[in-house]
């Protein structure tokens, strides 16, 4: 029996990452039986003996490789630990990836892995809109390091994409592509297998090829899995759909394994590892990480189509209303597997009437954040993306008058009677 705990097939059936979540690559027989991989919650490791515990130093550090079959040594919780590798395991599966590794939050993913993948004089490329913290990382400390970055707006499409990549390949390596997508809070997709392409292009022509890394914190890992399209690495903020319940604050990152050693050495210097309570959570999470995502996108669907007929709305961003004859519609075809459910959509009457829906809502919290269980509404423009200046926030779409909602899997039909009283 314990050798099967890292089993992903029955004989010739291949098991779906739904049923991998309740037992992949923990073995009962490890933890008197347990059923649930336990909180390991501690900060180290007693070794058997010195030269054990000199062999699993010199594992974890790098400076030897592990031999084929052979399993790294516990050392030190900011390294390595039972509850924090299982949850990376179980990240993997569903990234269908080779490795990934978990970290405190969304922000130390995002942070940890542009600090592993570039140094003074290389360039980021970025989508926009992103992530705030994103964007304060990217213009505030990583330039204050001499790493420039160049921004393209992800509703111009690929012609953006291609402006971009080449006014900063002409300005120094160009070491990391960030691309948000959907991006957030205006849900527009990005082109990640023609991103590659012109990527492949860039990479004949200087020393290093650029990583092209793809926050999937809207869609993943059920809606969109980046790394079957061209992506390099997929990076969470496992705070949103993947912790799931508002209870937490993690990140994650997944790719092949080298990509992955290169930003957990990084990871592992300066601290940015998830504590073993959070990987725990993290396990709970997975287990009902599918049916979470796909009741709150049905839910999603019920919400759209009610403020789609209401008079008071005057455009809403969502995917799943994509139309063939937008260019976006292919994207959405070929890349996504459903359209999620935090979306943004524009009422008449700017801030104010905004702020009055937003104030009179009852069951859906105002509150940042978004897929947890419970619905949440913001206002991007005042909240998340205060920080953007007023006419770059005119031009990706974040107008006064938009409110982002990230529906969760109460009854449709009580989100719906909230939001008719509050717009009425
Ligand atoms: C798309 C996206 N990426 C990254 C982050 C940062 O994640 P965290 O708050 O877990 O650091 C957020 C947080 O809102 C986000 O929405």
């Amino acid at each position: 029996m314990s050798n099967n705990y890292k089993k992903t097939t029955i004989g010739e059936h291949k098991l779906q990452p739904e049923s991998l979540m309740m037992g992949y690559g923990y073995d009962p027989k490890l933890s008197e039986g347990s059923i649930k991989c336990p909180n390991f919650q501690t900060s180290t490791f007693v070794f058997e003996s010195a030269e054990q515990g000199k062999h699993f130093f010199d594992v974890a550090s790098g400076r030897i490789q592990l031999k084929e079959g052979e399993k790294a040594g516990l050392v030190y919780s900011r390294f390595n630990n039972p509850t924090i590798e299982i949850a990376e395991n179980r990240i993997a599966i569903w990234d269908n990836a080779e490795d990934c590794l978990v970290t405190g939050s969304g922000m130390s993913a995002i942070s940890t892995t542009l600090l592993a993948l570039s140094k003074p004089g290389d360039v980021i490329v970025y989508s926009e809109p992103i992530y705030g913290g994103t964007d304060t990382l990217i213009n505030g400390m990583l330039k204050q390091m001499n790493i420039q970055a160049v921004g393209f707006i992800s509703s111009e499409g690929i012609n953006g994409f291609e402006e971009a990549l080449n006014k900063a390949s002409k300005m120094g390596n160009v070491s990391v592509v960030m691309i948000e997508t959907p991006d957030n809070p205006t849900n527009n997709l990005v082109d990640l297998e023609q991103c590659k392409q012109l990527i492949d292009n860039i990479a004949e022509k200087q020393e290093i090829r650029p990583v092209l890394a793809v926050d999937n914190t809207m869609l993943g890992p059920i809606w969109q899995q980046p790394l079957d399209h061209g992506a390099d690495l997929c990076i969470y903020s496992l705070t949103k759909y993947v912790g799931g319940h508002s209870d937490l604050i993690g990140g994650s990152c997944s790719g092949n394994k080298a990509l992955i050693a290169k930003i957990r050495k990084i990871r592992n210097c300066i601290g940015t590892t998830m504590d073993s309570h959070t990987a725990w959570l993290i396990l709970r999470s997975l287990e009902t990480l599918k049916i979470r995502m796909q009741a709150s996108t049905t839910g999603a669907k019920e919400v759209v189509d009610f403020l789609n007929a209401h008079e008071q709305v005057t455009r809403i961003d969502y995917p799943g209303l994509l139309t063939k004859d937008n260019p976006q519609y292919q994207v959405y075809k070929k890349q996504c597997k459903g359209a999620g459910s935090t979306f943004s959509f524009e009422i008449k009457g700017g801030e104010a009437a905004a702020f009055k829906v937003l104030n009179k809502l009852k069951l859906v919290k105002l509150a940042v954040s978004l897929g947890g269980t419970e619905s949440l509404a913001q206002h991007p423009a005042a909240m998340t993306h205060s920080g953007v200046p007023k006419e770059r926030r005119q031009l990706i779409g974040v107008t006064d008058g938009l409110i982002r909602i990230s529906v969760g899997i109460e009854d449709p039909a009580d989100i719906i009677a909230d939001l008719a009283q509050a717009m009425n």
